[in-house]
């Protein structure tokens, strides 16, 4: 896809990147000419009927809001408290369309690794979700029918206490636009906003990004190296004195058992390795559908010689160095780096460029259903 110049206001990339990215807001208008969304809303409806997608509904009466969790009906839409303004949520738009993967590309000049997913947003008129704040930056974009958004940096960020919704207790807009199809809304992270949809079916998109806290980064890099710690030895005590007290742990088993924990220890390598699986790994709702009738190897190579071959929507691949990383695991495969760097960051391996080396490895990934063929 050619790059849209426009996507950003015409600013560059990477002004975009020291000026406005985790800093100040940014409003694009046209920010991509002709959009009009990417689903139908019946389709939408649809979608979130199913199991498999994370659909949230959220309802609103007054100044008091309520959330069901999908699998959502559409008894779900009327309410039963007498007020019929409602908003749908449905996340990882990405994995359940192809123009929704093709969306996020746009927004490549983020690395993978920040990205989180495509959410999408439907509206009867005066919906929405509140005025809140988001800890992750996001691109709202606008699809079918025009949004409301009221933007304030204050720093009073209280939510209103035990309400189903992060919801703020005081809300003091500073800015407000009215966003039509193709307008987008570049928010930093903690920056209060509020979206009410303006007219009937108004649709927004949320490009949105991750950003793990220092306790869970922590946390998880612990639990990996829990799995990977192999240490010598065992406490011994052959110098052991008579304690005065039986029951106190004495200095010495302290020290002994404190050089024992010192033995944990990790380098940048195993930083790396953590965060190539930590990064690539599936969220625990995200499962792959292995092909229904696999073709044979034969067969693969010569589809994939002629058609290509492109990762899954679900995949994650991410890659540092030497190491590529696919779906929270190390990639196994000697040479053809130069078309796994292709494969990791455009997600797709074109035909011409196709090299039997690489089908082995590809095999397999087509068979857990990591890759599919075809771009
Ligand atoms: C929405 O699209 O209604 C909510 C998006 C957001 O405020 O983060
Ligand atoms: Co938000």
């Amino acid at each position: 896809m050619p790059m849209n110049k426009q996507l950003l206001g015409g600013i560059g990339r990477d002004e975009f990147l020291r000026d406005y990215w985790q800093k100040r807001p940014l409003l694009v208008r046209n920010a991509i000419l002709g959009f009009n969304g990417l689903i139908e809303p019946a389709a939408l409806f649809e979608l979130a009927e199913n199991e498999d997608v994370q659909a949230r509904l959220v309802r609103q009466k007054g100044k008091s809001w309520d959330l069901l969790n999908g699998p959502l009906e559409a008894s779900d839409y009327q309410s039963k408290r007498g007020s019929n303004v409602w908003t749908l949520l449905v996340q990882e738009l990405n994995h359940h369309l192809p123009s929704g993967e093709a969306l996020l590309q746009q927004f490549d000049f983020i690395p993978h690794a920040r990205l989180d997913d495509l959410m999408v947003s439907y509206a009867v008129p005066g919906g929405g979700v509140g005025p809140h704040f988001d800890s992750y930056d996001v691109f709202l974009l606008q699809g079918r029918g025009h949004r409301r958004w009221q933007i304030s940096a204050q720093d009073d960020l209280t939510l209103i206490p035990g309400a189903p919704l992060r919801i703020l207790q005081h809300f003091t807009p500073e800015q407000e636009w009215v966003l039509g199809p193709g307008d987008m809304l570049y928010l930093p992270p903690c920056y209060a906003h509020n979206g009410i949809a303006v007219d009937d079916g108004c649709m927004t998109y949320s490009i949105g990004f991750r950003a793990p806290t220092t306790q869970e980064i922590a946390t998880q890099f612990l639990v990996y190296m829990q799995d990977k710690l192999e240490l010598e030895g065992r406490y011994q005590d052959p110098d052991l004195v008579l304690q005065v007290h039986p029951a106190e742990i004495g200095d010495a088993m302290i020290e002994q058992m404190q050089s024992m924990i010192a033995q944990v220890q990790w380098g940048r390598e195993d930083v790396v390795d953590f965060l190539g699986r930590y990064l690539t790994e599936p969220k625990p709702h995200v499962y792959f559908q292995p092909p229904r009738r696999a073709v044979s190897f034969e067969k693969f190579v010569l589809a994939a010689q002629s058609k290509g071959v492109r990762l899954a929507p679900q995949s994650h691949m991410l890659f540092h160095a030497e190491s590529y990383y696919l779906n929270g695991e190390l990639v196994a495969l000697q040479g053809c780096r130069d078309l796994l760097q292709v494969l990791a960051d455009t997600r797709r391996i074109d035909a011409r460029v196709f090299e039997t080396a690489m089908s082995g490895w590809l095999y397999e990934a087509y068979i857990d259903g990591y890759l599919l063929v075809g771009v």
